[in-house]
């Protein structure tokens, strides 16, 4: 089959690979139908992780389930299912308590797998014609039959659950005010959630023009352009003394607003700033312990400079880490079905799987047009 092959950095290829077979009685092999390229694909992608050659990328996946092994008992052929990103076994202690970013059976040493991520076990990736699926029962969340609602339900393996999840770290409620920082799908997605929640102010930060207009109308969010302004003291400005609560949507890849310069530390203590004494932030922007391609020698090992003085003054509360997609993707599917949940407003381009080293090129730069991209390995 064709599969979306890493190479080295910044270059991505489209190759044969072999097709994936039954392997454990609890796999099932599903036909993907659409298959998302995400920014964590990019921290691999520019070589700003340990990825080595040869992983295939993938970890936003939904299809068509193709053949299931002898262990397999609710889930059947022709079922049209979306995979979280998370692979999970549903036994262990953190699954048994919602935990399935942290499961412990999928990666040798580590609390938590995925498909087609570095570090992250070893689950192929679905930017391809087909994948597998391990503890199948467990992992796939049937959808409605048909074609309908494709790219609201693709945003359902990761960023719709993810922007949802950091709402939930930093306890977003009703009448809630709230900064995200990073208006990227991520940041798009908790700005979206946040709404949905209840929140009554919702400021989001970026210097891309498309994706800020994306969170206003959208997600009814303020915009704030930190090229323009110095974001932190206009939150701090426009809600009298902080937000109740603040996100990381963009992680340790920060930006200057000159786009030259990383400062890895520099949203969280943004958002160290931006919010009130003792409020609550939800980090789900991304932090690795190592990082080939950091600024200085203490975040290559991910040890960053980070206002932990002001944090503690301030006594605020952080929540952080991946998404357990799976404590959310059953309620948000459903609002989505109810036509309350619109997620798909991000995805801005469907291309064939051949598109993908091009597309990869593309949302790198943070292209115009190139907020989501979706590949169709039927097309
Ligand atoms: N925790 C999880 O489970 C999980 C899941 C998916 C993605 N992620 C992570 O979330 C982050 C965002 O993902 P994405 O797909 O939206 O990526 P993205 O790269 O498309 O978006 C990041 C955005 O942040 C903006 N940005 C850069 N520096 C900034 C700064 N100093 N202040 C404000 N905005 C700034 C960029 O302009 C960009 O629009 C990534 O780190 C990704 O790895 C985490
Ligand atoms: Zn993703
Ligand atoms: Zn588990």
């Amino acid at each position: 089959m064709k599969a979306v092959v890493y190479r080295g950095e910044r270059d991505v290829r489209v190759e044969d690979v072999e097709d994936p077979t039954i392997d454990a009685p609890t796999d099932a092999i599903i036909r993907i139908t659409t298959s998302a390229i995400c920014g964590s694909d990019l921290h691999m992608y520019e070589g700003r992780t340990g990825a080595e050659p040869g992983i295939v990328f993938g970890h936003e996946n939904m299809g068509i389930v193709e053949e299931v092994g002898d262990g397999v008992s609710d889930l059947k052929t022709g079922d049209r299912v979306v995979l979280p990103f998370n692979v999970a076994c549903g036994f262990c202690r953190n699954c048994e308590n919602n935990k399935t970013g942290f499961c412990l059976n999928v990666n040798e040493g580590f609390a938590g797998g995925a498909y087609g991520y570095v570090s992250m076990g070893p689950w192929r990736g679905g930017q391809a014609e087909y994948l597998k699926v391990p503890f199948a029962d467990f992992n796939a969340l049937r959808l409605p039959e048909g074609e309908e609602h494709e790219h609201d339900f693709a945003m359902l393996a990761d960023i719709f659950p993810t922007g949802y999840h950091a709402t939930e770290l930093a306890g977003v409620g009703p009448g809630d005010t709230v900064a995200v920082y990073g208006a990227g799908p991520v940041g798009q997605m908790a700005a979206y959630s946040a709404r949905l929640r209840g929140a009554s102010e919702i400021y989001v930060v970026d210097k891309v023009e498309e994706r800020l207009r994306l969170a206003e109308e959208h997600s009814g969010a303020i915009p704030v352009n930190f090229a323009e302004v110095d974001a932190p003291a206009f939150i701090l400005d426009a809600t009298d003394g902080g937000t109740d609560t603040g996100i990381d949507a963009v992680g340790y890849q920060a930006q200057k607003p000159d786009g030259e310069d990383e400062v890895p530390a520099m949203v969280l203590n943004n958002l160290v700033t931006s919010t009130r004494a003792t409020g609550r932030l939800g980090v789900v922007g991304l932090y690795v312990p190592s990082d080939p391609g950091a600024p200085t020698e203490e975040a290559a090992n991910g040890r960053l400079l980070f206002d932990i003085g002001t944090f503690f003054e301030k006594g605020l509360k952080m929540g952080t880490g991946q998404a357990d997609v799976k404590a959310y993707n059953r309620q948000l599917r459903d609002l989505i079905i109810a036509g309350r949940a619109e997620p798909s407003f991000v995805v801005s381009k469907r291309v064939p799987l051949e598109d993908a080293p091009d597309a990869y090129a593309r949302f790198d730069r943070r292209e115009d047009g190139y907020t989501k991209v979706v590949l169709d390995p039927a097309a």
